[in-house]
């Protein structure tokens, strides 16, 4: 992805990354506490390149970044949404130095599902890694109710009609124990409403416990408690991206 290289209003700079608004931008410039390349400026308006200027406030440097990239341990009982007028959402989760990019989850997790949820400021990415064009793949850990056998790992590679008549693109599942309650992993390929869900259900069993363990290049890293996040490392990002590069 092209970095930005042009310049933009100081003021919109700093309110991007979350210093405060516009008016104490203002503010902060009157006082001299803003300073571009180390003298002090005093009208907001002036236009800065974000991404090399040395901008500082009361001597620290802003770290201008046009997007952000959180991976999230989502926990139950959450909606992959950033508004929603019962229930808390995903973005209600984060902290304000991260609310500020206005990131949204890429993909939904159903509200009783937990882990690796990726939310980004970047449209252009999520877009590719939705696309269906793209298969993206998606891997789930699931207990399931029910003796999950080789017959269904067939069939799932062959293909699975669902409540809706579609027919699902092959899947891989892997049966980590096979018993009354089942566990096992699944990766697909789409991303259908409920999919993991419906593909056991179009086998005769029943999803009592899912989680997903890694999208596209990204695994969900182990130390993030269900509700916490972090940012994506710089080789996270490289990856995600040049995954998603030219195709
Ligand atoms: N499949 C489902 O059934 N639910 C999810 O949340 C994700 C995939």
């Amino acid at each position: 992805m092209v970095a930005t290289r042009k310049s933009q209003r100081l003021d919109k700079v700093l309110v991007h990354m979350g210093v405060g608004t516009r008016k104490e931008i203002r503010k902060l410039t009157k006082a001299g506490r803003i300073k571009v390349n180390g003298s002090a400026v005093n009208d907001p308006s002036v236009h800065v390149m974000p991404e090399t200027d040395d901008i500082t406030v009361d001597g620290i440097t802003i770290e201008y970044r046009e997007h952000i990239y959180l991976m999230m341990n989502k926990p139950q009982g959450v909606i992959s949404a950033t508004e929603d007028r019962n229930e808390e959402v995903v973005t209600d989760l984060l902290e304000q130095e991260h609310r500020v990019f206005e990131p949204f989850p890429v993909g939904r997790l159903d509200k009783d599902t937990e882990g690796l949820l990726l939310l980004t400021s970047d449209g252009k990415l999520s877009h590719q890694l939705l696309s269906p064009k793209k298969h993206v793949p998606k891997t789930y850990y699931a207990e399931v109710d029910g003796v999950v056998t080789e017959e269904d790992a067939l069939a799932f590679k062959n293909g699975v009609t669902l409540d809706d008549g579609y027919v699902t693109m092959p899947g891989e599942l892997t049966i980590l124990s096979s018993g009354p309650r089942s566990e096992v992993e699944l990766t697909i390929y789409e991303g259908k409403y409920h999919q993991v869900k419906r593909m056991f259900e179009a086998v005769g069993k029943k999803v009592v416990f899912l989680k997903r363990i890694a999208m596209g290049p990204l695994t969900l890293d182990p130390d993030l408690e269900p509700g916490e996040y972090r940012e994506l490392t710089p080789e996270e990002l490289a990856l995600l991206k040049g995954e998603n590069n030219g195709n």
